[in-house]
C-alpha cells in the first residue's frame, strides 16, 4: 500500500505490520507487556462502555479492553490488511471486539457515540494538521462526559534526554515525533473541546497516558 503521508513511521511497512508485537516485544526487552497492561488500566474501563480504538494495530491493546468489559465492545479502526488480519486472529473468541477498515486522518462518521476513544502511539507520527483532523474525529465520536486515551510520547526535551533515549528517538522516529514531543497538547486539546485532563507518565517521563474528558451538556431545568 503506497504510504499517505511518506516521512511518517506510522503506516507500517508490510514486514513490520507482520511482526509488531514480537518486534515491540523484544526491542523493548520484553518491557512492552507490562507497559500496555498498566497503560490500560489507566482508563478505568466499566464493564458496559464502548471504545473506539484508532489505528489499532494487531488487537493486542483491544484484547486487553475486553478484559474489563461485560456487555460493552471495543472498535479498532485501521487501514492495514496485515493488522485487520491479525486483530481477526487475535480477537476470534472475543466479540466484544469489532474491527473496520477506516482511515482516521480523514473526516468520517461511524454514526454512534463511544463512552471511550483511545490512541496508542498514532497520533506523533501524522503531521499536526493531520492531528488536529484525528482529534476532530475523536471529539464527535465521544458521548457528553466521554473520554479521550492518548497512549505516546510524553512532552520532553530530547537535547536533556540520556544518550541511550535519544540514540533510540533519533534511530527509530520520523521527523513528526521529533515536533509532536515540543508541543502542550493539554492547550491544543482544549482548544479542541475538551474541558479537563489526567496524566498518567510512563517509562519515566518519556511516555504518558493523556485523558481528556469532553464536557457534558448542563440542562437547564425550567420545570
Ligand atoms: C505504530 S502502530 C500502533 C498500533 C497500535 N495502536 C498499538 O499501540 O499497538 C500504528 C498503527 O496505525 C495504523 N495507521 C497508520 N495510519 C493510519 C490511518 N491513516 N488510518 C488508520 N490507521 C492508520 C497502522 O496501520 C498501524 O496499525
Amino acid at each position: 500500500m503506497e504510504k499517505l503521508y511518506p516521512d511518517s513511521e506510522v503506516e507500517l511497512t508490510p514486514f513490520l505490520a507482520k511482526h509488531y508485537d514480537g518486534l515491540l516485544n523484544l526491542v523493548t526487552l520484553g518491557f512492552y507487556r507490562g507497559f500496555i497492561r498498566k497503560a490500560v488500566a489507566f482508563m478505568k474501563i466499566r464493564k458496559k462502555d464502548e471504545i473506539l480504538d484508532l489505528g489499532c494495530g494487531t488487537g493486542r491493546n483491544a484484547c486487553l479492553m475486553v478484559h474489563y468489559l461485560d456487555g460493552g465492545h471495543v472498535t479498532g479502526l485501521d487501514i492495514s490488511e496485515d493488522m485487520e488480519r491479525q486483530f481477526m486472529e487475535k480477537c476470534k473468541d472475543k466479540p466484544g471486539a469489532v474491527f473496520v477498515r477506516q482511515r482516521i486522518d480523514i473526516p468520517f462518521d461511524l454514526k454512534r457515540k463511544y463512552d471511550k476513544v483511545f490512541i496508542s502511539f498514532v497520533l506523533h507520527g501524522f503531521p499536526q494538521e493531520v492531528r488536529e483532523v484525528v482529534i476532530r474525529n475523536a471529539f464527535n465520536h465521544l458521548k457528553e462526559g466521554g473520554s479521550f486515551h492518548i497512549l505516546d510520547y510524553g512532552e520532553f526535551d530530547l537535547q536533556k534526554a540520556p544518550f541511550y533515549a535519544r540514540f533510540v528517538f533519533r534511530k527509530i522516529e520520523c521527523k513528526y515525533a521529533f515536533d509532536y514531543i515540543g508541543r502542550d497538547w493539554k492547550t491544543i486539546l482544549k482548544e479542541a473541546g475538551f474541558t479537563r485532563f489526567e496524566e498518567h507518565k510512563l517509562a519515566g517521563r518519556y511516555a504518558r497516558m493523556l485523558t481528556a474528558y469532553k464536557k457534558e451538556t448542563e440542562t437547564n431545568n425550567t420545570d
